[in-house]
């Protein structure tokens, strides 16, 4: 079961709750929370207020990537805002194995994100332990941009390694999924598929995201 997950970078936040229950009344279950400090990235977004607003008025899951420098300050406060699963880059981090545990024991899900520039391998000691990867398919920072085709590489790389170990971890990747890319996506492996521009500058988001569904289902049904 593929996952199309919004990422609200690209939302109307004048509109934020609306375009959130209509995404979820047609079927949403989690939806993507970009967070960015002006430092690890260059670009500045959302918060625990908005994680906490959001978590007010769905029941999906929310699903927080942060794009900050020392992630491990602010996983006490996301997990008090609501948020459901909290990723970090490896990038980021000099005590990975730290901060995954100490994202696990505040009861979230824990991902270990990668940049497009840095090697599957840079997952290997943790993947026993994170509850999904991230795999960057642009340089993190901005909504619309394109595909980096290698992602694919190395999504089949991370699932032919996680087979071998017999781990069901997702694999989500993040950045220019489109319509047509899609399939690709789906072939090399990848469970949890975010889309923001994609979604959020269609005339219908809803509609678009069934349409995804569709997509992938049918990607899947010859997935190998
Ligand atoms: C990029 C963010 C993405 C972004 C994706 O730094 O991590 O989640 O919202 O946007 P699209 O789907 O427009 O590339
Ligand atoms: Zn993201």
């Amino acid at each position: 079961m593929i996952e199309i997950v919004p990422s609200i970078l690209s939302a109307d936040f004048t509109r934020l709750g609306e375009e959130i229950a209509r995404l979820e009344q047609a079927g949403v279950k989690m939806f993507h929370i970009d967070v960015m400090d002006g430092h690890f990235v260059p670009n500045i977004t959302v918060g625990p207020p908005v994680v906490a607003s959001l978590r007010r008025i769905t029941r999906a899951s929310l699903d927080v990537h942060l794009m900050v420098a020392e992630p491990e300050r602010y996983i006490g406060a996301f997990a008090q805002a609501g948020a459901s699963q909290l990723s970090v880059h490896v990038e980021a981090c000099p005590h990975l194995d730290r901060t995954l545990r100490a994202i696990q024991g505040e009861g979230m899900l824990a991902g270990a994100v990668i940049n497009p520039a840095t090697p599957v391998a840079a997952l290997e000691e943790v993947l026993e332990l994170a509850d999904f990867f991230l795999l960057m398919s642009v340089n993190p920072g901005f909504g619309g941009q394109d595909f980096l085709p290698q992602t694919l590489r190395k999504a089949r790389q991370l699932d032919r390694r996680r087979r071998e170990l017999g781990l069901q971890s997702p694999i989500e990747i993040d950045g220019g999924v489109t319509l047509d890319n899609l399939p690709d996506i789906v072939h090399a492996g990848c469970d949890w598929v975010v889309a923001g521009s994609t979604v959020f500058h269609s005339p219908d988001p809803a509609e678009t995201v069934a349409g995804m569904r569709q997509i992938a289902r049918e990607a899947l049904s010859v997935r190998v």
